[in-house]
């Protein structure tokens, strides 16, 4: 009975399932020192004794033996492989969302001919949103925009508290803070009207110029839209200019946009019917922007600045529009819709 022999093979196991083995190989119904124990009976009788107290000292080695040796394997399975050569997970990185990139991009655009960025509050007094505007109280352009009231009490002057049907509240502003012409104001900001469908949601963002100097004219006005509808859109891309009507300027005009979804056709290719639809974008080859026009000589007034020395142009354009149009999207409420899936790709 060499105890030295088991316990090699015993700490030479390289698995559990080896040890396992053994296990049952030394201490098994038919193992080792099953048979060493019943061998028992052709040991002469005085021998039997020292006999019994050999095995038993031999059994209690084994078990503790692979009682170590199962305690050793075990250890060593939950050691992970590491392997340095290995390149390193890259973490997910975050992205800005479509309309503060579209912001950017804009302002970058307006920064390089001289425009300066400013961000007037989404929520203003009624002066800012219409009386500065050339729309005193109860006159029913007010009407035109379903505003959104705050529910707090009027102030004395200013009127009721609301949240900004448009970006144009920052013009009075603006010529408050710059004082005298030159202006150029872009003014990016929240607003808020009612409606809900594929190319409107509640709360969206607009941008707006306002260019105030000496001698400026609509030609100055197209020549700039022109500018940024290229630069935004890339090159070849139309604007024009449909006659409207405006409080805050005269003349006044709706700005469209060739439309990048269509190419301007105003009807799209239905791969599954094989046949021609009308473009859920446009409808029509262009797409509204928003609206533009020459400041009116009140709207100057009500800013401090002397209509008969100066004049100027001011536009209001939606952002989600404007990113509808460059990427070809088809729903705006995406937008706002918190799927990752579709912000990723952006
Ligand atoms: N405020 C107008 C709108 O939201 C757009 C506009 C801005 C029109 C500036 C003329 C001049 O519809």
């Amino acid at each position: 009975m060499d105890n030295k022999k088991y316990e090699a093979e015993i700490n030479n196991s390289k698995s559990l399932v080896q040890l396992n083995e053994l296990e049952i190989k030394y201490l098994g119904r038919n193992g080792e020192i099953n048979k060493l124990l019943s061998a028992i009976k052709d040991i002469p009788n005085e021998e039997k004794r020292e006999y019994g107290q050999k095995v038993n000292l031999l059994k209690t080695s084994i078990v503790r033996s692979i009682e170590m040796m199962k305690k050793k394997l075990s250890s060593k399975k939950s050691e992970v492989f590491f392997d340095k050569t290995m390149p390193g997970k890259a973490y997910p990185k975050g992205s800005l969302h479509i309309v503060s990139f579209a912001i950017e991009e804009i302002t970058n655009v307006f920064e390089k001919i001289g425009f300066i960025r400013v961000s007037y509050p989404e929520v203003d007094w009624e002066y800012g949103a219409f009386e500065s505007l050339n729309m005193p109280a109860n006159h029913p352009a007010r009407d035109d925009v379903e505003t959104s009231f705050i529910d707090t009490p009027a102030h004395k002057t200013l009127g009721k508290m609301v949240l900004t049907p448009h970006t144009s509240n920052g013009q009075n502003r603006e010529m408050k803070r710059v004082g005298k012409p030159p202006i150029r104001m872009i003014n990016i900001s929240k607003c808020y009207r009612p409606n809900w469908d594929a190319t409107h949601t509640p709360m969206f963002h607009q941008f707006e110029g306002l260019c105030v100097d000496k001698d400026i004219s609509i030609v100055n006005l197209k020549g700039t839209l022109d500018y940024f509808a290229e630069k935004y859109f890339g090159k070849g891309t139309k604007t024009r200019l449909r006659p409207h009507h405006f409080q805050f300027t005269e003349p006044s005009f709706e700005v469209d946009i060739s439309c990048n979804v269509c190419g301007g056709k105003g009807t799209v290719r239905n791969a599954y019917m094989r046949s021609l639809q009308k473009c859920k974008v446009c409808k029509s080859g262009w797409l509204e922007l928003g609206g533009t026009g020459m400041v009116h000589p009140n709207v100057l007034k009500e800013g401090g600045i002397d209509s008969k020395k100066y004049s100027g142009w001011a536009f209001g354009f939606g952002i989600e529009r404007v990113i509808m149009m460059k990427y070809g999207l088809d729903d705006i409420r995406n937008y706002y819709s918190g799927d990752i899936r579709f912000l990723e790709q952006f």
